[in-house]
């Protein structure tokens, strides 16, 4: 079996001291791996916000130890954490973190930037995903000028384009495909999201057979 992605074990993370203190993890231990989709559940205030700042290296543990893609989180220093960030980390934040004032295709365009991605090649990707999140037809507007939903893709795209080059090479389907499957769960099932009611093209019997947009 391939190694795990990440290994956890007895993680633990506390806030305060004395009779304050609040253990927000304790000794929590698991491993994911290549591929695998987890969904972290649990009441308000259980924790969950703690665990993910500890994976994506924005936060340490008090104890334990954290592995993620082979490297150990708690003895990287903070050149080593933002490697590893910009490699192998990519969050969609519940505020959606968008830059107001660029487009849906610069917003997404962004991880690209950073990466220094050709101009004519980061444009081709960001097209490519925006159309996977169905939101083609959206492209030159402000997250202001999108609803809800909308916004929530763009930063899904931004999150997908974020996606080593490295495992697109080797694998050839990479995130897209794992952001297939979720953007599958979210649209009802359907292999492509559905446009949405605003003015973009409805999909018509004959698309089903048309290839879903890939990254290369
Ligand atoms: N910076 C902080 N200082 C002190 N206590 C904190 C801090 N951050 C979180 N906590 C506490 O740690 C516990 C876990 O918080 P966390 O944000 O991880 O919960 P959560 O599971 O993400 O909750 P929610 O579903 O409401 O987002 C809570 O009791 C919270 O009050
Ligand atoms: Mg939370």
């Amino acid at each position: 079996m391939a190694d795990p992605v990440i290994v956890a074990r007895s993680l633990s993370r506390t806030y305060g001291s004395g009779p304050t203190t609040i253990h927000a993890l304790r000794e929590v231990s698991f491993d994911v791996g290549p591929g695998e989709m987890v969904a972290v559940a649990g009441r308000s205030g259980s924790g969950k916000t703690t665990l993910l700042n500890l994976l994506g290296g924005l936060d340490q543990p008090d104890s334990g130890t954290l592995q993620v893609v082979g490297a150990d989180l708690t003895a990287l220093d903070d050149a080593g954490l933002s490697r590893l960030r910009r490699e192998h980390i990519s969050y969609v934040f519940q505020t959606f973190g968008l830059i107001p004032a660029l487009t849906a295709s610069e917003n997404v365009g962004v991880p690209l930037r950073m990466r220094r991605m050709p101009v004519a090649e980061r444009e081709q990707r960001v097209e490519l995903l925006l159309d996977l999140v169905g939101l083609r037809d959206h492209a030159q507007q402000l997250p202001g000028e999108l609803s809800g939903g909308q916004q929530q893709r763009v930063a899904i795209a931004r999150a997908l384009a974020d996606r080593p080059a490295r495992r697109r090479d080797r694998r050839g389907r990479d995130g897209a495909a794992a952001g297939h499957r979720g953007l599958r769960a979210d649209h009802g099932g359907r292999g492509h999201p559905r446009p949405d009611d605003d003015g973009a093209r409805r999909p018509r019997p004959h698309d089903r057979r048309r290839p879903g947009p890939r990254l290369r």
